[in-house]
């Protein structure tokens, strides 16, 4: 049997009276990224600091390659990579000088630590600042540094606290990327409040809400949850859709219909399946029957940020009208 790269095991972290992550279990085998999604104070960053044993548990337990980390957190951390939040670094020194310093209390030497700076200057393009002092350095240089450090002595855990905060729409694509790529060889937990983030890197993802996992599934499980998952959106003349709109809602499977105008002579008629069904085929043969000039088509994945929402706000928040 092999073990899980990650494992956390109902944890539970206390700060006096605030209970910020309560009874959090997973695991994260190699070639899966997880990422961590949930609003702003979820327990995401605490959860993050106790996998990589910053921070020890009030109860639970984490395993990382196998090794206990409250048993044996050096030999623990020697196979994890950490970018912290808001990636602190020491402002004198430099990135050159930065890397050596962490790859020699990683163990590193000679060529090898050599060879590990080099590549990862070029992994998380640093070059252009490679001897600048890190206080002038703009925050995504400074973030980007703060993941070299992680990655630099190659550890097969990688648990990157909003790793693409701060950076621009071109790095964001860049360091997705190379999340992408590390994660053939190794398990990673990313932490972001960009739900594109989820599709674009994520094998899976968890959504905490107030310290807890309130759901867990790969993205397209996720988004299945949403309340127009599989519905099909026309757009069409105006002209006949309310005729269509009728035949639509006499299919079995159409749970609901919806018409919303759009500009002068135009609208988009959405129709909703019930619970399980599709019904694409459905209706594109009514649309032939009806001969009708559909403009666009098409079946929704459904929405993430529908789902994040009624999962992330209490139902009787008034200040969303009560409303999920
Ligand atoms: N050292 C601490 N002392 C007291 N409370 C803390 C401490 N660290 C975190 N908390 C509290 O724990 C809760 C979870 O915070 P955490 O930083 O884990 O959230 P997060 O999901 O990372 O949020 P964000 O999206 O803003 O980064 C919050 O209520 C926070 O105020
Ligand atoms: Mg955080």
């Amino acid at each position: 049997m092999t073990l899980s790269r990650i494992e956390a095991f109902n944890l539970r972290k206390e700060f006096g009276s605030i209970v910020a992550v309560e009874n959090i279990s997973f695991t994260v085998e190699t070639g899966e990224v997880l990422g961590f999604l949930g609003p702003n104070g979820a327990g995401k960053t605490t959860t993050m600091r106790m996998l990589t044993g910053y921070l020890r548990p009030t109860r639970g337990d984490v395993s990382i390659c196998g090794i206990n980390m409250l048993a044996n957190p050096v030999k623990a951390k020697a196979c994890i990579g950490y970018l912290p939040e808001g990636a602190p670094l020491y402002p004198e020194m430099t990135p050159a000088t930065l890397l050596r310093f962490t790859g020699q209390a990683r163990g590193l030497g000679g060529k090898e630590l050599e060879n590990r700076m080099d590549e990862t200057a070029d992994l998380v393009n640093l070059r252009e600042v490679w001897n600048q002092s890190i206080e002038t350095l703009s925050k995504g240089y400074k973030r980007r540094l703060g993941l070299a450090q992680a990655i630099l002595h190659n550890p097969e855990v990688l648990i990157l606290d909003e790793p693409t905060d701060g950076l621009d729409p071109n790095q964001k694509q860049e360091v997705r990327l190379l999340v992408r790529q590390m994660a053939q060889s190794k398990a990673i937990i990313i932490s972001t409040h960009i739900l594109e983030e989820v599709h674009a890197v994520c094998t899976r993802a968890v959504i905490l809400a107030s310290g807890r996992i309130v759901a867990d599934g790969t993205p397209v499980e996720l988004e299945s949850m949403a309340s127009d998952h599989n519905a099909v959106t026309i757009l069409l003349p105006t002209t006949g859709a309310s005729q269509f709109a009728e035949k639509l809602e006499k299919i079995p499977t159409v749970s609901a219909v919806k018409i919303t105008p759009e500009g002068e002579d135009r609208c988009i008629v959405q129709a909703f399946p019930s619970r399980g069904s599709l019904i694409l085929t459905q209706v594109t043969d009514l649309i032939r029957e009806q001969n009708l000039n559909v403009l666009e088509l098409r079946q929704e994945p459904g929405r993430l940020d529908e789902v994040f929402r009624n999962l992330t706000i209490p139902t009787t928040d008034p200040a969303y009208g009560g409303q999920a």
